[in-house]
């Protein structure tokens, strides 16, 4: 796996939120490295698009990644050996701040984000610990390092996604497995993110015109995503890579 351009020969790696934006992007590198990717997506459609676009080993599965049954299916598909896990799925908020949260939005956005992530981690972890390898990579958010790029949902969410990463290299890394995450800034993707609140709008408008760098193309996640999956990144683990041309600087 240290062979640059050829790192991911002969692994297998699971990488969910596959049929757009990040995933999709972090798919195309790891295949074009010579991996066997297990592409998760909710929406089939894209996962077709996807593998008639896409040349390499690409096994597509559509499933909603909440579902309790999804870790298993996931891993039945990936086969015995997975040697890394690249948590990309997610959603936005409304860009709620916190009095005006309604349930359904709270809910759903910690179950795609956070609880999904962690039954995923928690099924392929066993196997590694056994082999003694494996890379996990989360995608958190700039909306993780600080207070104003979300809503309050998702930044709790994002911010939860930080402390996943290090609690489980803390515990994991000593067994051969590394947990990283990486931080984006704004990405030109298909993530919805409307306002749906007027303060949210008087409250960061003013930040979102004066602060934010530039849009990232979704490869520039993808690379950084396939570093820390390989061994290159062999001595990284429980960190939280800002790849958000440099807003976390600001
Ligand atoms: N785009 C940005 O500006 C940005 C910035 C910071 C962080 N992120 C994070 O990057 C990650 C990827 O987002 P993106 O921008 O590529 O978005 P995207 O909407 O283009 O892609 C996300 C994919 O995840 C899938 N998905 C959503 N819910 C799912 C579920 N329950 N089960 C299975 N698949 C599901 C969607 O169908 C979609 O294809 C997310 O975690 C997001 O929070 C994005």
């Amino acid at each position: 796996m240290s062979d640059l351009g050829h790192r991911f020969t002969d692994c297998a790696i699971i990488v969910t939120g596959a049929g757009s934006g990040i995933g999709r992007a972090t798919v195309e590198r790891l295949v074009a490295e010579g991996a066997r990717v297990v592409a998760v997506d909710l929406l089939p459609d894209r996962l077709s698009t996807l593998t008639d676009e896409v040349a390499g080993e690409i096994v597509p599965l559509a499933v909603d990644i909440t579902e309790p049954a999804a870790a298993s299916a996931i891993l039945e598909a990936a086969g015995p050996q997975v040697d890394g896990l690249a948590n990309v799925a997610g959603i936005m908020d409304g860009f709620e701040p916190t009095a005006e949260i309604d349930d359904a939005t709270w809910d759903r956005v910690l179950a795609v984000n956070l609880t999904a992530m962690m039954r995923l981690t928690r099924a392929v972890l066993p196997g590694m610990v056994e082999r003694g390898r494996g890379s996990i990579v989360n995608v958190g958010s700039e909306a993780g390092q600080r207070g104003s790029a979300a809503g309050t949902p998702y930044t709790t969410s994002k911010h939860a996604v930080n402390g996943f990463t290090r609690s489980t290299a803390f515990f994991y890394t000593p067994k051969g497995v590394r947990c990283n995450a990486v931080a984006p800034g704004p990405v030109a993707t298909n993530i919805e993110a409307p306002f749906r609140s007027e303060w949210a709008q008087q409250r960061l408008g003013p930040l979102f015109q004066t602060n934010i760098p530039a849009v990232a193309r979704p490869e520039e996640l993808a690379s950084a995503i396939a570093w820390l999956l390989s061994d290159d990144a062999s001595n990284v683990s429980g960190s939280v890579l800002s790849v958000d041309g440099g807003w976390a600087a600001i």
